[in-house]
């Protein structure tokens, strides 16, 4: 089940090097009441790249204060209200000296030296740590996962290069590496999937309703009964400042708790887009025959595989909510709209038109 972790970080180590633009305002209706408690000084090691303005835009949201640490290479305009240190975790922490926090939101970590750094070095100036790891770091993808599953591992623990195959044992190894560095009662290690959302630059999600949105004969891998699971990022950055704000600790995935479906999908994206859609779902192991495969030519469809069960029943416990998948799916095409015609003209995920046209076309000379 290696490939569910290859194909899943290819499309994220894409969005890494992406900007991500034109971020809609967080807004009072889009989350909970702002917060009651003390105001926080947060400090964000990222806070530019996809998930982070999210993140920001909650805690302030909330009435916290927030500091930005990265490179200044993406987005560094997004905040320029915000006090941003410039440094590099490989090696460039000098900035972060004899410095006090209420808290860290550790987003940038997928080396494990880097995490080990950053954390032993803030550990005693900062009374929270909220470490953004993966789903990606379980051993075997063959069956669902809880946060006590197995985890994979790295033969060359000296590795630091983060690739397909590297990712999830990486960042397994990074959740170790906080671990030893933050005491348990401050440290909270959250695991998403998919995440997706306004902002999202890998168009994983996207692909669906904005290949929907062009109607006509389209083709749906395996079965509408096959489960599919994300989360959307606002879910996600709300959770994170709760772990902040309730000082909720211990392991958790970020997942979506609803059981959801390629079928609940396409229904999804029939009803954000009101496109006339012709589905015609073609199985996997006809698609396997012609090299496609599930989470890259078919983004976050994983056909009946663990990687679309992960358990949420902790998260859920210690109050994450949900939106709908519908909701997602409804904003991610108004953000979609925003972006430039060059950045839209195709998606970074998904088949191309000619692909889809070829492959519907071998399916029906079958006689389907
Ligand atoms: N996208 C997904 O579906 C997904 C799923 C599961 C988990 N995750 C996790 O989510 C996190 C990524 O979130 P994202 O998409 O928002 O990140 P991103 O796009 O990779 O953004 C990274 C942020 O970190 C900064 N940064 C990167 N390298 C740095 C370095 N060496 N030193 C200092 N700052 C650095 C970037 O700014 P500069 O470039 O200016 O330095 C930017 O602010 C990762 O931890 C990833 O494992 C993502």
């Amino acid at each position: 089940m290696a490939s569910s972790r290859r194909e899943f970080i290819k499309a994220s180590a894409v969005g890494v090097a992406a900007a991500a633009t034109g971020l809609p305002l967080a807004s009072l209706a889009d989350g909970k009441e702002a917060r009651q408690g003390r105001p926080l000084n947060i400090l964000i090691l990222g806070g530019t790249g996809f998930i982070g303005p999210h993140m920001v835009r909650e805690a302030l949201r909330r009435g916290h204060s927030v500091t930005l640490f990265n490179r200044g290479r993406s987005n560094n305009t997004l905040f320029p209200d915000l006090e941003t240190i410039k440094g590099d975790r490989d090696n460039g922490l000098d900035g972060l000296k004899d410095r006090k926090w209420d808290a860290v939101i550790d987003n940038s970590g997928y080396v494990p030296r880097h995490v080990e750094d950053s954390a032993r070095l803030l550990a005693p100036n900062v009374s929270r740590y909220v470490f953004i790891s993966t789903v990606s770091v379980y051993a075997d993808f063959s069956t669902p996962n809880h946060e006590d599953s197995p985890l994979a591992t790295l033969v060359d623990e000296t590795v630091e290069e983060v690739t397909g195959e590297t990712y999830g044992a990486l960042k397994a190894l990074c959740e170790q590496r906080a671990a030893g560095e933050i005491d348990a009662d401050k440290l909270a290690v959250l695991r998403p999937t998919y995440i997706c959302g306004p902002g999202d630059h890998t168009d994983r999600f996207s692909y669906w309703p904005v290949r929907t949105r062009k109607g006509g004969e389209m083709l749906w891998p395996g079965s509408p009964d096959d489960n599919v699971q994300i989360i959307d990022v606002r879910d996600l950055a709300n959770f994170t400042v709760d772990c902040v704000d309730r000082e909720i600790r211990g392991t958790y995935n970020m997942v979506n708790a609803n059981a959801y479906s390629m079928g609940e999908l396409l229904e999804d994206c029939r009803a954000v887009t009101a496109a006339s859609v012709d589905p015609v779902w073609i199985d996997a192991d006809f698609l396997a025959s012609k090299g496609l495969a599930g989470g890259r030519d078919f983004p976050i469809w994983h056909g009946a595989d663990g990687f679309a069960k992960f358990s949420a029943d902790r998260a859920v416990r210690a109050g994450m909510h949900n939106r709908p998948e519908r909701e997602t799916a409804r904003d991610l095409l108004t953000w979609w709209d925003t972006l430039p015609a060059e950045r839209t003209a195709s998606t970074r995920a998904g088949l191309s038109p000619d692909k889809e046209a070829e492959v519907l076309a071998a399916w029906k000379a079958l006689g389907n």
